[in-house]
């Protein structure tokens, strides 16, 4: 029987050839090509076009990619070894500004290094290399955790619409919006699944779409505008979707398109569910104002994914790649550590999450 998609490692660590390992996302669903990434610019590069993209994906790419440039680092003393390895991670934190999951995942890779001051060098590689196996297994059992107590806001014979991509080719297992579903289904809920084609960058129609339909879930692609008239028949149940960034009051920020989603569950009385690793909770961004929004170029409006560009050349184009929803609309956050509702602001602190 043919390998699907869901066979495949979305990220992981060949040790042996020193490469992070990965699918190349924007080839999907055409062709699954896996990429062996070496180089830091490979790496770097590989997360800036969106090779490897979700959030909790890149923060795993980057505790492996931060690895091998710590590998590679042929410095004798700590203190040289330390400035080899801040320029590296300042480099891979270059390659995408909003989802914290990259810093995240950095920061506790330099704890390792700051910790290791008295080790031999290849103590700390060996200590780099176990942690960023710990960020990518950890990242398999908090999106099970997820979608365990996603799919107890479920119920059997439902309708879920999704935005953008938040599954397993987002993490390394499971994903997290889609986690409740994958779970939902283990239980032998019938679940219905509409799927926003997620403009421009189509990550719902070629990842979501695809990825479902391998795990054997009934799958509906729409356009992003299409969502109101669902909504409207009274097809969707639930709104599920991930994120990339939860400021401290519970603002939370993704794929844009996301918060007119919100807005529209508002209106038609439709749970608003964010599904948010601690990964992903930016505890020392208080507001989702402060949240820094990618800009991508104006060519992924106008010209990709089309056969002809669609727009006048020069045209003016304006291309977040995420946008900020009030806390006001979310109506509750899934964590690993469970489901959190209003007040976010003190319900998040009780968390005790370490600010990285
Ligand atoms: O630009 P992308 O494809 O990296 O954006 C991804 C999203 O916005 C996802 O919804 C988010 O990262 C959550 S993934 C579990």
């Amino acid at each position: 029987m043919d390998k699907n998609i869901l066979d495949f490692e979305t990220v992981s660590l060949n040790d042996e050839k020193s490469a992070l390992v990965i699918i190349d996302q924007t080839l999907l669903p055409n062709e699954i090509k896996i990429l062996e990434l070496k180089t830091q610019d490979e790496i770097r590069e590989a997360i800036y076009l969106l090779k490897v993209r979700g959030a909790p994906a890149i923060g795993v790419a980057a505790a492996i990619g931060i690895y091998l440039a710590a590998k590679e680092n042929k410095s004798a003393s700590f203190d040289e070894f330390y400035r080899g390895f801040k320029e590296a991670k300042n480099y891979l934190a270059s390659s995408r500004p909003t989802a914290v999951n990259l810093f995240w995942a950095l920061n506790r890779m330099e704890k390792i290094v700051l910790a290791s001051k008295n080790k031999q060098i290849d103590e700390i590689k060996d200590a780099l290399r176990r942690e960023a196996l710990k960020i990518r297994q950890e990242d398999i059992s908090v999106c099970r955790k997820i979608g365990e107590f996603g799919a107890d806001l479920l119920k059997n014979s439902c309708a879920v619409l999704t935005h953008c991509n938040a599954g397993q080719l987002a993490t390394v297992k499971y994903g997290t919006a889609l986690a409740p579903i994958y779970i939902g289904k283990e239980r032998g809920y019938k679940i219905k699944v509409f799927a926003d084609e997620t403009r421009p960058l189509l990550q719902g129609a070629r990842l979501t779409a695809f990825e479902l339909s391998a795990n054997g879930i009934d799958a509906t692609l729409i356009c992003d505008n299409t969502a109101s008239q669902v909504m409207k028949n009274k097809w969707i149940d639930f709104v599920f979707v991930g994120c990339d960034r939860v400021a401290a009051n519970g603002d939370i920020c993704n794929k844009i398109g996301t918060s007119g989603l919100a807005v529209l569950c508002r209106y038609y009385n439709i749970p608003f569910y964010v599904c948010a690793p601690s990964s992903t909770i930016d505890m020392s961004i208080k507001t989702g104002a402060d949240i820094p929004i990618e800009q991508r170029p104006p060519s992924e409006v106008t010209d990709l994914h089309f056969k002809n560009p669609i727009a006048p050349r020069n045209i003016k184009v304006y291309n977040p790649a995420f946008d900020v929803t009030d806390n006001s609309l979310v109506s509750a956050l899934i964590t690993e550590f469970g489901i959190i509702r209003t007040p976010y602001k003190e319900n998040l602190a009780k968390l005790n999450l370490l600010n990285f």
